[in-house]
């Protein structure tokens, strides 16, 4: 069967068709509008633009999903979209778009819940995990682990207090002069940190982590993991400590290394991240490890992930970095499963910021 998955619950306009055959998918097509040039000299996403561009993009890039997939809407035997959680005025663009399309063309509909739709990425690797296992996303707004119990039911685990993981690098690299979504440039410039810190072109994480004598106590910054055994985070704490510590450094005229810093603080976030799954992995022996979202496509916190999953002798599913942000295939996937269990959602589907 193919499936049209929908996606628009921040800043990526997505419609994919994935195709399922023996529970196995194939990726017919995945296309994704992006709005970042339209919210970077905002700093962030201005919610209201958000909306206004997905309306503008989101006919387009469906006539665009179906022609690359070579299919008509009269084969697409489930429409898929994302309801929750999300920005209401995003969110409610994909919504109203996927339920007139359903309804006029009386194709099954279901709803999907966003982090399970970035956790259902990983069945779309080539060797898809089977539940049970741990899951974590970890994207610009969430910060959140999950004990998988089967393909439709997540407990969750562990999470942000207040901020998430992705949006402490957008706002800690607007202020080091990284353009957003400062993600990936976070993660360059904390490489070079690392390497010139160890000395080592690759492989530093280890050292870095091994050798105090590495970190310099300039760039000191507290670990956003909240003591105790809990799996939760707090990463405003990690961001108020960094912005002191760039005003420190302004007022005192101390020659700030962006590299180092941006080393000591990328450290802090990925090894947190490591202690929380950590503990979820030692509290479900034998449980494989799927991490997914935009933050899962940094380099050193896939690095990590490969050391702490060899450590408890599980498998590591990270979708590869195409499938990591927002995009409509996941959503297909997720949704996928939600039809299977027997889920539909009608014309009164709505669209809900939270995650409930
Ligand atoms: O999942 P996503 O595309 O959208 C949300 O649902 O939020 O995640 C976007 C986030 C942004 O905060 C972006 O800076 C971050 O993913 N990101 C990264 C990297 N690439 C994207 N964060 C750290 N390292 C990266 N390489
Ligand atoms: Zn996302």
């Amino acid at each position: 069967m193919y499936l049209l998955g929908f996606e628009s619950s921040c800043d990526e306009t997505a419609a994919s068709v994935l195709e399922v055959t023996d529970g196995r998918f194939v990726i017919r097509s995945n296309i994704v509008a992006s709005q970042i040039e339209i919210h970077r000299r905002f700093g962030g996403v201005v919610p209201e633009i958000a909306g206004r561009a997905h309306i503008e993009a989101i006919s387009r890039i469906t006539e665009e999903a179906l022609s690359t997939a070579g299919v008509s809407l009269s084969d697409i035997g489930c429409i898929a979209v994302t309801s929750h959680p999300g920005l209401i005025g995003a969110l409610l663009v994909a919504v109203n778009f996927a339920k007139a399309l359903a309804v006029s063309n009386e194709i099954p509909l279901v709803e999907v819940d966003h982090m399970k739709g970035h956790i259902s990425a990983a069945y779309l690797t080539e060797t898809p995990p089977a539940p049970p296992f741990i899951a974590m996303a970890v994207s610009g707004g969430h910060t959140s682990i999950y004990e998988v119990k089967d393909y439709t039911d997540y407990t969750l685990i562990g999470s942000t207090r207040d901020d998430a993981i992705g949006e402490a690098f957008d706002k800690i690299g607007r202020l080091i002069g990284i353009p957003y979504p400062a993600g990936a440039g976070f993660d360059a410039l904390a490489r070079e940190g690392f390497q010139k810190a160890t000395g080592r072109e690759t492989d530093f994480w280890d050292a870095y982590r091994a050798s105090p004598a590495y970190r310099s106590p300039a760039y000191h910054l507290p670990s956003p993991a909240v003591m105790g055994d809990n799996l939760d985070f707090s990463f405003s704490g990690l961001k108020t400590a960094a912005i002191n510590l760039l005003h420190r450094f302004e007022q005192t005229g101390e020659a700030f290394d962006r590299a180092a810093f941006a080393a000591a603080y990328t450290y802090e976030a990925v090894e947190a991240v490591a202690k929380k799954l950590d503990i979820a992995l030692s509290r479900h022996p034998g449980y494989p490890l799927v991490v997914s979202g935009g933050v899962a496509a940094n380099s050193h916190l896939r690095a990590r992930l490969k050391t702490l999953a060899d450590k408890h002798g599980t498998t590591l599913c990270l979708p590869p970095v195409s499938l990591c942000g927002d995009n409509g295939a996941m959503i297909a996937a997720a949704g996928y499963y939600e039809y299977l269990a027997g889920a539909r959602a009608d014309a009164h589907l709505g669209a809900r910021a939270s995650d409930e």
